[in-house]
């Protein structure tokens, strides 16, 4: 077999301990420490191997169809990527040389097949190279947060079902407004995951365009049959643009900003869960394998996943302002800032991935006090079911308003609930209040009134559980392939 080195006379695999560059031919000196050390991006990507293993077996099959390697060579390289894989399980380590990961396979493959390891790279560059691999690799963690998120789901669906004759003030502006169902409010929380879960889904299909083909900029030189790459490596479309696919991270901001919106909402459901669970409330109880006590106060229980989840927000945000910050204004092409996103990448998606299953234990583990719940309901957020009385009446709302607004204020400056005040203060505020005015302060009717579709009444809960259910039921992540590694 003829012999193609890459260029760089240490650029032949020659095993472990030595050095191995993909590059290096065209310098007269080595690079300076520095450059090496800030260069060096192992640390991070090292864990993309299974998908440039995998993205190098089918290019290795690509080549051979481009007629670029004989079939004994494509297969010799294809069962040496195999072992390489076995390597790593076996906890192979990055040496000194190992740039990055496409470096150290590069490495690790000269070892196990020897020269012919050097025919590997025709037509590709690591600019395809590390975008295919990592949308591979963003599409395996989607799957993973996804799963997360339907868990989290499922224990917000569970308590919504056990909550559902359970009375609570729901809050705007965080005053006492109008009483809910208290599954109305848990499921307030399950609507948001379930955009999110479109909002990553949409992340893998934007992360589903295979760049592999577009070589450094120009796109390969060698007629490699890109739609069977694409089969091979379960992507739903080509590249249209070399220049626009190795430097491309959409897919990447499209992700951190549903792992940001992730955040927003698990930072809501946190708030929520840290305010209800405070002694003031009292609606919560936490249990005890998700809350830390103090070093110093023996009495105290802190929510601290939840709190964890409401900081982790600002991670996520800090994320998404990452990426945008770093792609914008940058040249056509791939340029070397770009190799940063896969840190901001992986530590928004490890972050949630730690996050998640906390904030899933420490809810599912949340007791609900429902007495205390109902007790926080006062006569006075029915107001605005007296108002609506009168208007039962044909007064108008704007009157109506007005006059129970004048018995709001009678009960304050009497210093008593707006059902304590006596009925002739009620016909005195409005001639059309009759006896069965009184009935409209409660807070069982006033939320079995609010039954259109999408309101806290009880037909619209059950609907609403019902739709929780399927949406559960329906998820899945069909469009993703199920050959990855
Ligand atoms: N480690 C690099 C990255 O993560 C791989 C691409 C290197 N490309 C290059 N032209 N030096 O971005």
């Amino acid at each position: 077999m003829t012999q193609s080195p890459p260029p760089g006379d240490a650029a032949r695999g020659d095993g472990a301990g030595r050095s191995h560059k993909l590059w290096g031919g065209r310098f007269k000196a080595g690079p300076a420490a520095a450059l090496t050390a800030v260069n060096r991006s192992i640390e991070v990507d090292f864990r993309l191997w299974p998908y440039d293993v995998w993205a190098s077996q089918a290019w290795a099959g690509a080549l051979a169809s481009a007629g670029v390697l004989t079939a004994d060579e494509s297969s010799a390289i294809q069962a040496g990527l195999a072992q390489v894989a076995k390597r790593f399980e076996s906890g192979a380590l990055p040496v000194d040389s190992d740039e990055d990961v496409h470096t150290m396979i590069d490495r690790l493959l000269h070892d196990e097949i020897g020269d012919v390891a050097s025919k590997l790279h025709t037509g590709r560059s690591r600019n395809d190279q590390v975008s295919t691999a990592t949308r591979l690799w963003t599409i395996g963690s989607i799957d993973s947060i996804e799963s997360e998120l339907r868990a989290l789901q499922s224990i917000i669906l569970r308590h919504a079902e056990s909550l559902t004759d359970a009375v609570m003030p729901a809050y705007t502006h965080l005053q006492r407004a109008q009483p809910v169902s208290a599954a109305h409010w848990m499921l307030s929380h399950f609507w948001p995951l379930e955009r999110d879960c479109n909002r990553i889904t949409m992340a893998s299909i934007a992360a589903s365009s295979l760049p592999l083909g577009s070589g450094a900029i120009a796109g390969s030189a060698y007629r490699v049959p890109r739609d069977e790459l694409r089969e091979n490596l379960g992507f739903i479309r080509l590249s249209e643009n070399s220049i626009d696919a190795v430097g491309d991270r959409d897919f990447i901001a499209d992700m951190l900003y549903a792992m940001s919106m992730i955040g927003v909402h698990l930072s809501r459901l946190a708030e929520d869960m840290i305010l209800f669970g405070s002694s003031e409330f009292g609606f919560i109880r936490f249990g005890d394998t998700f809350t830390t006590g103090s070093s110093m106060m023996p009495q105290k229980r802190n929510p601290d996943a939840m709190e964890i989840a409401r900081g982790f927000a600002a991670r996520s945000l800090g994320g998404i302002t990452s990426i945008l910050a770093t792609m914008k204004g940058l040249p056509s092409g791939y340029n070397k800032d770009l190799q940063d996103d896969k840190r901001i990448l992986f530590d928004v998606v490890d972050s949630a991935l730690l996050v998640l299953p906390a904030v899933t234990g420490a809810l599912a583990e949340c007791t609900f006090q429902v007495d205390v719940m109902e007790r926080a309901v006062s006569s006075g957020m029915m107001a605005t079911d007296l108002a609506d009385y009168l208007v039962g009446k044909g007064v108008s709302f704007r009157d109506a308003h007005g006059a129970v607004g004048s018995l709001v204020r009678a009960a304050e400056e009497a210093g008593c609930e707006l059902s304590e005040l006596p009925p002739e203060r009620f016909t005195s505020a409005h001639a059309s209040f009759g006896a069965d005015a009184r009935e409209w302060l409660d807070a069982r009717a006033s939320i079995a009134r609010r039954d259109v579709a999408g309101g806290t009444g009880p037909n619209a809960v059950r609907k609403q559980v019902e739709a929780a259910k399927s949406a559960l039921a329906e998820s899945t992540s069909s469009f993703q392939a199920e050959s990855r590694p």
